[in-house]
């Protein structure tokens, strides 16, 4: 057909000439016309399309944005703050402007670790701070111990252990001369199955991470300043930040999430953390609501420092600021590792000119010095003295460990493992004559020692190729990022790592026990289908499943890690796995396996590993942790919430929180899908029974029209004459207004923790219809039970935990209506239920 069209006609303009490029393509058209004429208008529409798009992408962007809340509340002597600012109103006070400007910012330091030291007023007797790294214990340095992550401190759900793995790791950062520790993480929660920071946080709970980060303030501000981070909404690290991408920039994604979603969910943990008294702030990378999270009026001075009062000083994260007076007025008070917007007395000049007000240097300056005497900074060790800038090079080798702490780090590494399947009685061992031990996990990696400043557990560990390194530079996505690290997983990457003073392998500590035992060892920790002899009485598989800041994770589950698994259980009727997890991770590829008897998720027990990981699976104690997250059958349970959001070509990322409060197990019921271990599951080697279920609850509905204070734009300056509020907002929301008892009977053979739970079901709705509430965690408590003991356990409930957030009257309300109760062992096995009246 094509070479039956009818010749051109004389109105047509002058042919082009025979054999040229133009001539060719008219002729090309013509014979592909079918081809030829849709492929053009779509061309012709593109930009009409694209013209569309970018209308719709700016309604969408418009929809969400932060509103602005000015001015930014002034830090005043509050509760036992009150001496710690008398002192910093006289030092600052003798400050000059530019002073002043000094102390809010990164300075450059050779001499020191320190991942950021603020400037100084030796004048007026400010030393300036050493900040440093991390949630997890020192990070980068010699003379330091590797705690449990805080995903096996969730795991644990031991609240009093997060306390003193908190004192013994703050007293180690005081000892090396840091004065703020950065951290605990509260911020990611846990929203984005595959999100890259999660381990480095508890749970994916926020009331859990909400007690677990309260204790852990605690601790570590027995001797320096904690900074809970990262605020807020910081959920990902897929365009965590800014990409400079040729000159067309590629801005942080937005994290755009409704007042409610805000409230319940992201913001209540840091609320707990100011409560307990956290004097510094961490403010993140992402875009809340389309605003910067360190230029975000409404969550810093709104809800940080208007709402929940908080006293200290907002630190940026690293480069995190990105602009000057706007974030100076947003409430941040110091920008970090250093800054282009507030160096160069910019500040001063501002203030000079007008462009920002005095008050807010002033306050600036204020948090930071009351916050250096609140937590007795004045009295600490030089900044960073322990911590040389490269111990490679010859330093004062300063040992901040204490000898206490051993028992310890033991301690929360048993306590973070999970024991998800034990069948046939496998676990535990009982002296067996022959093991087989398989797996890259089971060994020391090959080497450990800092590559220039930074450790092999960091980033560089895990051997990243050029384009993933470049792409860390560049902020850009990390191309098929690792998803394992060969050699022992004690923690994950980037600045959460931390560093063992040494790495107890479960090679090591099983090769102990045959030792004692008399046990014969075979083992193979490099091949995918390695030989099982057949007198192995059981096959241990060590694997992992690595994780990092940065980037978010490729999957939940790796493919090689799972052919070891599968291989050794088609030759081996008693393989037992271990899985050292920085997070979810999937086990359907092999979990059904009637010849895979036993499964432990390990997380990351930090250095010692492998003694901890012995002396549960040879039963010297009994498994006690329960899963912080949900692991679904198969990945795509998650839903939207598994993979983070992408840019998807667009310069402002959105990332819409369309599912409200109902992340990880709160979203499995709401979209009514079972997953393969429910969030609070883990076996022990015993049996528990619940009974004896009484709530005595002394509550009254909010009614209507109680005066509640609103900090919206010009109103946020008036805490300090409402008497009703204290460090961490409202007082009567943490008042007791109950509590909940149950009896637990230890019915099975040996003396074992259980970690009974209180989950609420809250009535009345959300504000968004298609995210039903579902049942809420509420209490928790970790009982060590001897057989045939029993105990109670008694959940004590704070109003707010029976509250709700009412959008249109900005306040936390108690429903009226029925509240159902349930305890038990996970949020799926509850045994006991009862419900009461409010
Ligand atoms: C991280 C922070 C960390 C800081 C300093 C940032 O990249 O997000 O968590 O504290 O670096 O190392």
């Amino acid at each position: 057909m094509d070479g039956d069209e009818p010749a051109t006609t004389g109105n047509e303009k002058a042919p082009l000439l025979e054999g040229s490029k133009g001539s060719k393509l008219i002729a090309f058209c013509r014979r592909h016309k079918r081809i030829v004429i849709p492929v053009g208008i779509m061309i012709l529409l593109l930009p009409l399309l694209g013209l569309l798009a970018l209308r719709n992408h700016h309604a969408h962007a418009m929809n969400w944005t932060s509103p602005l809340v000015y001015p930014s509340p002034q830090g005043y002597a509050i509760g036992n703050w009150s001496a710690a600012y008398e002192k910093a109103h006289a030092m600052v006070g003798n400050m000059s402007l530019e002073e002043m400007n000094n102390i809010t910012l990164g300075v450059v330091d050779t001499t020191s670790g320190c991942v950021g030291v603020s400037g100084s007023a030796p004048r007026v007797g400010f030393p300036g701070l050493c900040l440093h790294d991390a949630g997890n214990g020192v990070r980068n340095t010699d003379g330091v111990n590797a705690y449990a992550s805080g995903i096996h401190i969730g795991a644990s759900w031991n609240a009093s252990l997060a306390y003193e793995r908190a004192q013994f790791m703050g007293a180690e950062f005081k000892r090396k001369g840091v004065n703020v520790a950065l951290g605990p993480v509260v911020g990611p929660i846990g929203r984005i199955a595959e999100g890259g920071r999660f381990w480095e946080g508890f749970s994916a709970d926020p009331y859990m991470d909400g007690i677990l980060g309260a204790q852990s303030i605690i601790g570590l501000q027995e001797s320096v300043i904690a900074s809970v981070k990262h605020f807020v909404a910081n959920e990902q690290e897929t365009n965590r930040n800014p990409i400079a991408n040729d000159g067309n920039p590629i801005l942080s994604s937005s994290s755009n999430l409704d007042d409610e979603t805000m409230h319940e969910l992201y913001l209540w943990p840091f609320q707990d953390a100011i409560v307990a008294g956290a004097g510094c702030v961490m403010c993140s990378y992402n875009r809340i609501n389309n605003t910067y999270g360190c230029e975000n009026s409404k969550a810093i001075n709104g809800l940080l420092k208007g709402e929940l009062n908080f006293p200290g000083f907002v630190v940026s994260d690293w480069v995190a600021q990105h602009s000057g007076i706007e974030s100076a007025n947003a409430g941040l008070d110091m920008a970090m590792p250093t800054t282009g917007f507030w160096n160069e007395l910019q500040l001063q000049k501002a203030v000079n000119s007008g462009a920002l007000n005095r008050t807010r240097l002033v306050d600036m300056a204020t948090r930071i010095i009351a916050t250096f005497y609140q937590f007795g900074q004045d009295k600490a060790l030089p900044n960073g003295v322990g911590m040389p800038a490269n111990i490679l090079l010859p330093h004062n080798y300063t040992d901040a460990k204490d000898p206490a702490a051993k028992s310890s780090l033991l301690q929360q590494a048993l306590e973070g493992h999970v024991l998800v399947k034990n069948v046939n009685n496998a676990l535990p061992l009982r002296k067996p004559k022959v093991l087989s031990i398989f797996g890259y996990d089971a060994i020391q990696q090959t080497s450990f020692v800092p590559n220039g400043n930074t450790f092999p557990q960091s980033w560089e560990a895990i051997g990243l190729g050029i384009q993933q390194s470049m792409g860390i530079a560049s902020n850009a996505p990390v191309p098929d990022p690792p998803q394992t690290q060969n050699g022992t997983l004690v923690v994950g990457g980037g600045s959460g790592s931390n560093t063992p003073a040494y790495i107890s392998t479960p090679y090591d500590a099983i090769a102990a026990r045959a030792y004692d035992d008399g046990t014969g060892i075979f083992f193979d920790f490099v091949s995918t289908e390695p030989s099982v002899v057949s007198s192995s009485e059981a096959c241990l598989v060590f694997i992992n499943e690595f994780s990092s800041e940065v980037w978010d994770r490729a999957g939940l589950a790796d493919a090689d890690s799972d052919t070891v698994v599968n291989n050794v259980a088609s030759a081996c009727n008693n393989t037992i796995v271990v899985i050292h997890n920085a997070g979810i991770r999937l086990v359907d590829a092999w979990i059904d396996n009637p010849n895979v008897t036993a499964v432990i998720f390990a997380h990351l027990p930090g250095q010692d590993a492998g003694r901890a990981v012995a002396q549960i699976l040879y039963g010297d104690v009994s498994p006690s942790g329960r899963l912080p997250y949900t692991v679904a059958r198969q990945a795509s349970d998650y839903g939207n919430l598994l993979s983070p959001c992408q840019a998807d070509g667009s310069s402002s990322p959105q990332c819409v929180y369309t599912e409200g409060v109902n992340i990880d197990y709160r979203g499995f019921p709401a979209r009514n899908i079972t997953p393969r271990y429910e969030f609070g599951y883990g076996l022990t080697y015993s049996a528990f029974s619940y009974s004896d279920l009484h709530t005595s609850i002394n509550a009254t509905a909010t009614p209507d029209g109680a005066v509640v204070p609103v900090y919206t734009n010009d109103t946020t300056n008036s805490n300090s004459n409402n008497t009703a509020i204290g460090v961490g907002g409202l007082l009567s929301l943490f008042e007791s207004i109950g509590t909940i008892t149950a009896t637990i009977a230890n019915t099975g053979p040996v003396a074992a923790a259980e970690v009974a739970q209180l989950y609420l079901q809250i009535p009345g709705g959300t504000s968004n219809t298609s995210n039903p509430r579902t049942r809420v965690l509420r209490g928790f408590e970790k009982v060590l039970i001897k057989p045939n003991e029993t105990a109670e356990v008694s959940f004590n409930l704070r109003r707010k935990d029976v509250s709700t957030w009412n959008v249109t009257r900005q306040a936390w309300v108690v429903p009226s209506g029925e509240f159902g109760v349930y305890v038990g062992k996970s949020v799926l096995n509850t045994p006991l239920r009862t419900s009461f009246t409010i």
